[in-house]
């Protein structure tokens, strides 16, 4: 069985067809951070043009990369939500026109459970039930997974998500955008102990997250600063920065553990290829005695195998649906439907 994955959410635009016999057969990716980088950020009306222009392309495309023809794709998978909204609709539109003109079922995924199927894709036969913590540039999430649908959130961001928090601070410190990587990358040369940020909301019960105050202290440290920041001063505060991000999800994760009895944690969304993240997990792990679980690096972003993944999963449980095309830029996980 074949199946098309296509991603249109963001500013990626992801193409993938994954065969249930042999994996990924086909896997695109165009992103549009050059697009974007002179405004900042993701400008959504721009995102969805360029989506216009990179679907049907890339469709052809993998295609023939898996010497595949319309007639061995047996279901088309798009992401349906959450994201911007006329970027949905595009990868939406052309997904249910497809497989209206192929014949074929339609199967809505959504975003955030794409990510957190991901790790799957590789060796790693992570199997239900386990932890997940999802942190992307929209969401931050603590969940217990019980199996495909069945999603407990534990905890979430009240305010900014970790990698929206990567990217403001970023703009703060004069580095491009995305964020994330250019933090990690400057973060590296940073002395640790310079700075100290707050770990917030660790030091009450519960599982929720609050990022939003780490731009307050980015601010103070440059203003203490002058404004005139050197290379070094940045590094050191992109440490200080990353350090307090790690740190606080780290302790969210322990206690996690220690409430759920669960032994595996899956970690996923482009947060998930931070370096120092993945050393601090897994040096948790250790000491727990349980496991983390992470994407490939190439799959921690934003990418079509994973939809195309996830659109397999659900479509063996019979999930599909009628040619409406409807989006949800906001979709809580906890609304999905249960395998
Ligand atoms: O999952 P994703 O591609 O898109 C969303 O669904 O939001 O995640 C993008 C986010 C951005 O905020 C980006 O800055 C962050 O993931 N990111 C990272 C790293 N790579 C990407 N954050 C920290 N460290 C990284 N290495
Ligand atoms: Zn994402």
């Amino acid at each position: 069985m074949r199946v098309l994955g296509i991603e249109t959410s963001c500013d990626e635009t992801g193409v993938a067809i994954y065969d249930s016999d042999r994996g990924l057969v086909a896997d695109l990716l165009y992103s549009q951070v050059s697009l974007h980088q002179e405004f900042g950020g993701v400008v959504p009306e721009l995102a969805s043009r360029d989506h216009i222009r990179k679907t049907l392309p890339m469709i052809d495309q993998a295609l023939e990369e898996s010497a595949s023809t319309r007639d061995d794709i047996d279901a088309i998978a798009y992401t349906a939500g959450p994201g911007l909204v006329g970027a949905l609709m595009v990868g939406a539109s052309i997904a249910k026109s497809l497989a209206f003109a192929w014949n074929v079922p339609a199967i809505a995924i959504h975003h955030m459970e794409g990510h957190l199927l991901a790790p799957m894709l590789g060796d790693d036969k992570t199997d239900f039930p386990f932890l997940a913590l999802l942190v992307s540039g929209g969401h931050t999430q603590l969940m217990a997974c019980e199996s495909l649908g069945q999603y407990e959130i534990l905890g979430e961001s009240v305010d900014d998500a970790a990698g929206e928090a990567f990217d403001k601070v970023a703009k703060m410190l004069g580095l491009g955008y995305p964020g994330g990587p250019a933090i990690a990358n400057l973060a590296e040369r940073g002395d640790r102990t310079r700075f100290r940020f707050p770990r917030p909301m660790t030091d009450r019960p519960g599982f929720d997250f609050s990022f939003s105050g780490l731009k307050t202290f980015t601010m103070n440290a440059l203003r203490e600063l002058g404004d005139k920041p050197t290379e070094q001063d940045k590094a050191d505060i992109a440490c200080a920065f990353q350090d307090a991000v790690v740190d606080t999800l780290r302790i969210k994760c322990r206690r996690a553990f220690e409430h759920s009895g669960l032994d595996t944690l899956v970690v996923a969304g482009g947060v998930s290829a931070n370096v120092e993240l993945r050393a601090a997990l897994d040096e948790l792990a250790d000491k727990m005695n349980t496991r983390v679980s992470y994407p490939d690096l190439s799959l921690c972003t934003d990418n079509g195998a994973m939809i195309a993944y996830a659109g397999l999963a659900r479509m063996q449980l019979g999930h599909t649906e009628n040619l409406e095309i409807n989006v949800r830029p906001r979709w809580p996980m906890t609304e999905l439907e249960r395998g």
